[in-house]
Order: structure tokens, then sequence, then C-alpha cells
């Protein structure tokens, strides 16, 4: 279905220091929710700071083609006409949702909840990635694949049921996605419909739900989870969402600060919600220098901006229950402890194997490739850093994964020699204005015509 392009090489090479100001593009995850959320408000709403990568046009576009009129007013402004929960028609050909884990896995619980029916489609690394995980919880409710690829995968067609059944769900594994998309089919669910977590995830989902009027209770449920109960078919009124900068993305300038030494760079607006900084906080321990100002809330998320300078990292110990809030960006971790003096274990990492690639895999070969010190044991990463430049020099296969090859150019920036990756169009679909913002800090990065 995804058009196929030519593999696009890039290559970063040492940098003198970073300096300067960069605002990430808007949050991902919110990106995807704000647009679903204006299709099932009834009524205009307005989003500002829109993430305009292609994972969030695909999700732009399925929107308009279930139903809400989904117009760009300027840069990252955008109105989406909704139609309301109930009111979805089924799409006339099928959704493309290209590399886009969440959009689909999201729009599926949209889907699935509705007396309509629609075919899912995406790019290899889409089609490879397990839906069962959705699928399961939807078809409790009623849904029904009817027809699939092979273990339930895209290409798949689903039908949602004429009246959808509220359930009470335990996450089988902490996933955003998957308690996401229950709760978006629970939205047209006569009656409660609850979701249990035992390690609480990323909660935009259950405050978009509240800033779109939903009655949405959530409570703690044993040492790090949560459940969330929500009353189905309420009339969403439409909001105005502004999106803060993706501390996913921020990630990637804030590890090439740290290691490019002498830089200070300053990332503004960054989304500073306690499900996503793992990062920071892990960085922090190694002995990062990164100081948060101008605390503040945006679009109903607390937001900051990030001072950081360069210095020496030690290598640390992460708990696996630190994984959900982090979960993103242990590639970029990895790279960083590569970095520091000693080893960092990074414990319970099995949903890495079943992101855009296997993480888990992908990472330690582009390490391994590049002179670091790397090994997997079990479900465990585990970096011994030297506390001075990784050699580099070898080629970095990204497997059409994003955070893979920014996470490989950002350490083409302190390794010894240049890091390629063998394809960087994928960057695009999270982080298009990567390459210019990172070289208009002075990193050198470029693709290879
Ligand atoms: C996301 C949830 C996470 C994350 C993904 C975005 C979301 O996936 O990796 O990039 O927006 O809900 P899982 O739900 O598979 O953990």
């Amino acid at each position: 279905m995804s058009s196929v392009s030519e593999p696009l090489v890039a290559v970063a090479r040492r940098s003198g220091p970073l300096k300067g100001r960069l605002r990430a593009p808007g949050d991902k995850s919110m990106s995807h929710r704000a647009l679903i959320f204006g299709l099932l408000a009834v009524g205009e709403t307005r989003i500002e700071g829109l993430l305009e990568g292609e994972d969030v046009l695909a999700t732009a576009r399925a929107c308009a083609a279930l139903g809400a009129e989904v117009e760009r007013l300027g840069e990252g402004s955008w109105r989406v006409r909704g139609v309301g929960v109930g009111g979805l028609r089924s799409p006339d050909a099928p959704l493309d949702f290209g590399n886009a884990g969440t959009g689909s896995r999201l729009m599926m619980g949209v889907v699935g909840g509705h007396p309509i029916s629609a075919t899912f489609d995406g790019d290899a690394s889409l089609r490879s990635r397990p839906m069962r995980r959705i699928l399961d919880p939807l078809a409790l409710m009623g849904a029904e694949v009817t027809a699939s690829a092979e273990g339930g995968r895209l290409p798949l067609t689903l039908k949602g049921p004429e009246t959808a059944l509220p359930i009470t769900y335990e996450t089988p594994m902490p996933s955003a996605q998957v308690k996401s998309a229950v709760l978006l089919a629970g939205l047209n669910a006569p009656g409660v419909t609850t979701v249990i977590e035992r390690e609480a995830t990323r909660d935009h989902t259950e405050r978009m739900l509240r800033a779109f009027g939903a009655e949405v209770t959530v409570e703690p449920h044993g040492a790090h989870g949560r459940l969330i109960r929500l009353v189905g078919q309420p009339e969403l009124k439409p909001a105005e969402v502004r999106v803060p900068a993706d501390p996913s993305s921020a990630a990637f300038p804030l590890v090439a600060a740290l290691i490019a030494p002498g830089s200070k760079v300053t990332l503004e607006g960054v989304m500073t919600n306690p499900l996503r900084t793992g990062l920071m906080l892990t960085l922090t321990e190694m002995g990062a220098d990164i100081t948060a100002e101008n605390l503040r809330e945006e679009g109903g998320e607390e937001v900051a901006d990030l001072v950081v300078r360069a210095g020496p990292l030690k290598g640390v110990d992460v708990p696996p229950e630190r994984a959900p809030t982090m979960i993103d960006e242990y590639p970029i971790l990895a790279v960083a402890a590569a970095f520091a003096e000693g080893e960092t274990r990074m414990r319970g990492l099995h949903e890495l194997t079943v992101k855009e690639s296997d993480r888990l895999a992908a990472v330690h070969a582009g390490l391994v490739a590049n002179g670091v010190d790397a090994r997997i044991e079990g479900d465990d990463l585990i970096v011994r850093g030297q506390a001075r430049a990784p050699g580099g020099g070898a080629p970095v296969r990204t497997h059409l994964d994003h955070r893979i090859a920014m996470s490989f150019l950002v350490m083409g920036l302190g390794a010894d020699a240049p890091v390629t990756v063998d394809d960087a169009t994928m960057i695009a679909t999270s982080f298009p204005t990567f390459l210019p913002l990172m070289t208009g800090l002075g990193a050198e990065m470029e693709t290879k015509a």
C-alpha cells in the first residue's frame, strides 16, 4: 500500500560544540489523539502545534475518511469538524497508516466500537507488528476481524458491532495503545468501560477525554498501576488543543548536547508529563547537566524549557518499572550510555522488540558495529562505556525505524569516525525537521544523494 521510496543514506560526523535554542515538533502521541478526539466531538476542534509528520498525517487522512472535515490552516494549525461519537461512516477505501503503530491501533479502537467496517494497512514495518493485543479486547466488545494477514497482522479488516459491550479489561502488557484502543471503543458502548493497568502508561487519552467532556475517573491500582473508568456514549464537545514539544523527539538534541563537548542547548516547551520523563530522570542519575526552566502548563500538560550542557556521564542501572515512562527513549539512552563511564544496564526491555523494528536487536547491532561493548541478557541491554568516544565508522541498519536512524546519527556527532545510517527517510514520520534543526545547532549531519 504505502509507496516504497528509495532509501536515503545519511551520515553524521564529530561536531564542535552545539549551541542555540530548538523547539522539537509537537508530541506525536497527543497529535494523533487530538485529531481522533476532533473526529469524535460534535463541532469544531482547533489544534495548534500539531506534529506534521507522516504518521500523524496518516491519522488526519483516516479521520477524514471516517467523516470528519480536516483542514490545515497554517503551520501546525489544524481544524477538525467532527461527527460525534456514534456518527462515523465506513471509509470507502483502505486506511493506509504507513509506519504508524499508534495511529492504526488507536483507530482500530474507534472503528471497533462503531457499527462500521474499515480495512487497515501500512508499510512493511507496520505489517510485521502484532495487532492481537488490540484485536483481543475489541473482540470482547463485539468487534470482528473479517479478513487479515497471518497472525492477525495488517492488512486487516475490522467490523464493529451494532452495539459495543462495555468491558473491564486488564492490559496484559504495559501499553498506552492497548489502553487507549479499549477506551476509544468504550466511548460508543452503553455503560462503563474499565481498563486496569499494572504499570501506569502515558495518560494523554485520559487527559484528553476529560478535556473533550467525557466522564473519566482514574485511581491508583497496586504499586505502580491505575484503574480507569469511562462512562460511555458521551456527547464530546470540541476543544482547543495546544500540543507541546515531544519529549521523545527532544531526546535526540538533548543527548547530542550532552555528548558533544562544550555544548549548551535550550530545548523549548518540552512536555514534562511524569509518565514521559523516564529518560530525563535516568540521564540526571547519570550525571547529566539538565535544568528545567519556566515550568508551566500547555494543552493540559506540564511543560518546561530544558537547558542542557555537555559533561561527563556515568553508567547506571535502569529499573524495569521505569520502562513505560521512557519506552521510546532506550535507543538514544543506549547511545548516551556508550559515551558514559561504566556499565549501564537497561532492564525489562521486552516491549522494545515489537516497536517499529526489533529495537533491542537493532540498537545492539549498531552499537557493536561501532565498537561499543554491548550485550543482551534476556530482556536486558547492557552497555559498557569507556568514558571516551566510541570508534564509530560502521554503517547502521535502521529497519524502517525513525528512532534507530536518529539515535545513531546523534552517536556520529561524538564518535571518532563518522556514523552512517542506511535510511533516513523514516525520520519524517516523527521529526521531519530533524536534520535542519540539528545542523542549525552546529551538528555535522547530512543526507547523501
Ligand atoms: C504510544 C504508546 C507506546 C509508544 C508509542 C506511542 C501512544 O506504545 O511506544 O510510540 O501514543 O500511545 P505501546 O502502547 O506499544 O507501549
